[in-house]
């Protein structure tokens, strides 16, 4: 028979009320992912194949996100919240006769390492019934508390209101996060009263009910930032931190060199090859791709964008969805781009718009060159061919096609395609009076010598 799979039970069905938000808890984002995302990636990166989830009614929005990860994961609805046993208790359809192991995750616990899941799941390989994650906190107020024996063995977890003075000395605490063998846990769950402070159905009450039962509990422990739980907008932010400094230093560990680290925000999902180099003050958006040898300037804003080998991208520059640029393009200061290819070594170094647009190899877009694409009902592409130079100021009325060497002089508004290699210019004719704005000059001077 083959190996039973590992099931993740993800916990979701927390109001959040100290969130103060109209959102579900778990959607909130850090590092451009909501929560929730965050925890189900570390799931299926420890490679646990199966998942299940328990949220509260009315959260479908939430359903659609753990779906997205684990398509086949199945949703469970708790009613009322009662307590993290109850909670667990909510998806017995899917504990029910499973034989594999367990993991129950907080859906706003974000930081959950994928080696801390595969961690703690080795606890169960290694003969424990069950394993809780622990950590030592700087101060454990609030949390329930690992009692042991003589011997270190587990023997209970007490939460903080039913603990005695000498228990809640204790600074070895639960996160929360637990693994059971799979065919234990619906014994025990059911075995759960109300009989605590809160009246709730704690699932910490397994342990001292499994020990009972000459059953094994393991304690496997982590660092305390790893599970820490976000229940308003401070710890939002504080894990939001915590999570920025663990994505540069992977970052910076995998051959990217970031000047003032501290103040580049990266997504979870950002992918900056070897050698890109990222200046000061960098904001990656989700779905950004630098490869090797990019430079990012300072003060850029990058999301669902793509930056070939070499590329320079900056100071002041704004890279939008779509963006995707070839090796060695230059993109300067104050030039905006967006759903836009642009071919190996093309330029647009100086205020520039360019969207919804095709550029050729070593085309060059001139300062204040603007891709007119939106003509107040539709976008419109706008084509420019290789090597064609875009002189400063043109504005690219959409759809228009430039041809390949095209040459457009300065000032100029195309409204209609250029044929390859031809000279386009629209401009008034130049008029030029010769000493007239020294004679403006000298009648201003007479005028005000008579009014004095
Ligand atoms: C829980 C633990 C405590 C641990 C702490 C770590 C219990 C009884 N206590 O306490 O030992 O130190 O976490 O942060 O387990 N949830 C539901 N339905 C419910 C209740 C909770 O889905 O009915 C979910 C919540 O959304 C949350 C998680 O379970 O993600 C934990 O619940 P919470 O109420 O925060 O438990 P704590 O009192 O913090
Ligand atoms: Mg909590």
């Amino acid at each position: 028979m083959s190996k039973p799979t590992s099931l993740a039970l993800v916990l979701a069905a927390g109001q959040g009320t100290r969130m103060k938000s109209d959102q579900p808890k778990v959607l909130h984002e850090v590092a451009g992912q909501p929560m929730l995302v965050h925890v189900m990636e570390s799931a299926r990166e420890s490679g646990l194949s199966d998942a299940a989830l328990v949220m509260a009614p009315g959260m479908d929005a939430v359903k659609t996100i753990a779906q997205d990860i684990y398509p086949e994961s199945r949703t469970f609805i708790q009613e009322k919240q009662l307590g993290t046993a109850h909670a667990v208790l909510a998806a017995r359809q899917v504990l029910d006769g499973f034989s594999g192991n367990v993991i129950i995750l907080y859906g706003d616990t974000p930081l959950i390492r994928p080696q801390t899941i595969s961690f703690i799941l080795g606890a169960i390989e290694s003969g424990a019934d069950l394993a809780v994650l622990g950590f030592e906190a700087r101060n454990p107020t609030g949390y329930g508390r690992l009692i042991t024996d003589a011997s270190g063995a587990l023997c209970a977890v007490r939460e903080e209101k039913d603990a005695s003075t000498e228990e809640r000395g204790i600074t070895l605490c639960n996160s929360g996060i637990f693994a059971f063998k799979g065919a234990i846990l619906l014994g025990l769950l059911d075995k759960i009263g109300t009989d605590n402070a809160n009246n709730e159905y704690y699932l910490t009450d397994a342990v001292e009910l499994a020990r009972q039962d000459g059953l094994k509990a393991a304690i496997v422990q982590c660092a305390e930032e790893e599970v820490m739980g976000v229940n308003s907008k401070v710890q939002l932010a504080a894990a939001e931190a915590e999570l920025q400094e663990r994505l540069r230093i992977q970052m910076m560990e995998d051959g990217v060199t970031l000047i003032a680290p501290e103040t580049v925000f990266l997504s979870k999902d950002t992918k900056l090859g070897k050698d890109v180099v990222v200046e000061q003050n960098v904001v990656f958006g989700t779905g950004v791709t630098v490869e090797e040898g990019a430079r990012i300037r300072a003060f850029s804003y990058l999301e669902g964008a793509h930056v070939g080998k070499g590329a320079i991208v900056g100071p002041y520059a704004r890279l939008r969805p779509g963006a995707d640029l070839g090796s060695e393009v230059r993109i300067g200061n104050f030039v905006e781009v967006k759903n836009a290819r642009l071919e190996d070594g093309a330029k647009a170094n100086h205020l520039a718009y360019v969207g919804d647009a095709h550029v050729g190899a070593n085309a060059n877009i001139g300062a204040g060159t603007i891709t007119c694409n939106y003509d107040g009902f539709e976008k419109h592409r706008t084509e420019i061919g290789q090597g064609a130079f875009v002189g400063s100021n043109t504005a690219l009325v959409a759809p228009v096609k430039i041809g390949d060497g095209v040459y457009i002089g300065s000032g100029s508004v195309i409204s209609k395609d250029v044929p390859a290699d031809a000279l386009v210019v629209t401009r008034g004719p130049l008029e030029q009076r010769d000493g007239w704005a020294a004679k403006v000059r000298a009648r201003r001077a007479r005028d005000q010598g008579n009014k004095k």
